[in-house]
């Protein structure tokens, strides 16, 4: 049996170190004759790999200490509509910046609890530009301002973090964290589903400023309250052991492999040459997002013959790749390119797109 050339948007391509080492300890998971799923979150050996696991990160982000660490579960898009109950007061505002299906997905979510203004789309370019800096409309008196540093859709991404000025910034970072150095101080919360960059899905990991967790509880339930997980570790119910672990597992894998600078410095790489492919083809291939606003992490691209879609995707399950579909939102391709996704396999991606336009060309 042998690995697929694994380009899924997510969930998607683990470390195969880590599903190594997770099949290795199943069955006897650190001298505990019972695998990570199986032990109490409560007992010892867990709560030390909890710890542990939270100090790795902070340590890989070098996240200040006036930031939690939460573990938490509902996706990302749960997160949506937690997030203004925790950090707007009832009645209170806050900004969001549209730039793809899900920014426009938390704005929607937001609306339910929060007066949530759109300060900045670009929906009129059908998300393949940025909106300028210079036009957003920011509302000074907003309990926080939301973006997408990287929408996983077309594969649109903020290559700097915008200036907001003093109202806290909060990024659903789902497809991007992990993927390069990263300034935590400038944002007030960041929040990902793991299922990308990090483990399995049902996992979300939020870091969050101390000051925001201070601010007045609404009246929600306490499983709702970040401040109450805050006070509790994670664990005001049982958490996601399972994705913790193997949360870890990939954090440890990062520091092997060189830390969040050499994570950049191959995503930066591996995302050039999928891009030189598209940008070479002579027009057999095309991506239409801005140049500057293009993804490290997801490449779309679209075939100049929509009836050679179906062509591409059998040939190139053929040939060992799987989740190279676009979204069904815009059709085409997707190479997601995550830290588990290697250079080999990139090579091998970018001969097939060359031999398959010689081909059909
Ligand atoms: C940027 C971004 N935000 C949010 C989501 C939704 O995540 P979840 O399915 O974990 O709720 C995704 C999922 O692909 C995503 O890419």
């Amino acid at each position: 049996m042998s690995r697929a050339w694994n380009f899924s948007a997510g969930p998607a391509a683990l470390p195969e170190a880590v599903l190594k080492r997770a099949q290795a300890e199943m069955l006897d998971w650190n001298g505990t004759g019972a695998s990570v799923m199986e032990l109490s979150h409560r007992g010892k050996h867990f709560m030390q790999l909890a710890a542990a696991t939270e100090q790795r990160l902070r340590q890989l982000l070098a996240i200040p200490s006036n930031y939690k660490v939460l573990f938490l579960q509902g996706g990302a898009t749960q997160h949506f509509a937690q997030i203004p109950m925790n950090l707007a007061p009832e009645g209170g505002s806050a900004d969001y910046i549209v730039t793809g299906v899900f920014s426009k997905k938390a704005v929607s979510e937001a609306a339910f609890h929060v007066d949530a203004r759109v300060a900045a789309t670009s929906e009129s370019t059908n998300f393949l530009t940025l909106p300028p800096r210079a036009g957003w409309q920011l509302n000074p008196d907003a309990s926080y301002v939301h973006y997408t540093p990287n929408e996983t859709i077309r594969g649109l991404e903020f290559h700097e973090i915008p200036d907001v000025g003093e109202v806290p910034l909060v990024a659903d970072m789902s497809s991007n964290i992990l993927g390069a150095p990263l300034d935590v101080s400038r944002f007030g919360l960041i929040y990902a589903g793991a299922q990308k960059n990090i483990g399995p899905s049902g996992l979300v990991l939020m870091i969050v400023r101390d000051d925001l967790l201070a601010r007045p509880p609404r009246p929600i339930a306490r499983i709702l309250r970040y401040a109450e997980q805050a006070a509790n570790d994670s664990m005001l119910n049982t958490p996601n052991t399972w994705g913790w672990y193997l949360a870890g597992l990939t954090f440890e894998w990062i520091e092997r492999e060189g830390g969040l600078a050499a994570m950049g410095e191959r995503n930066a790489r591996k995302s050039a040459m999928v891009y030189e492919a598209i940008d070479g083809s002579d027009g057999f291939y095309r991506n239409d997002v801005e140049r500057a606003a293009r993804s490290r992490m997801n490449v779309s691209f679209v075939l100049h013959d929509a009836a050679l879609d179906s062509v591409f995707l059998a040939e190139s399950e053929a040939a060992g790749f799987i989740g190279l579909k676009g979204h069904k939102a815009v059709g085409g391709m997707r190479a997601s390119l995550y830290n588990a996704v290697s250079q080999p396999a990139v090579d091998a991606l970018v001969q097939f797109m060359r031999d398959f336009a010689a081909r059909h060309g």
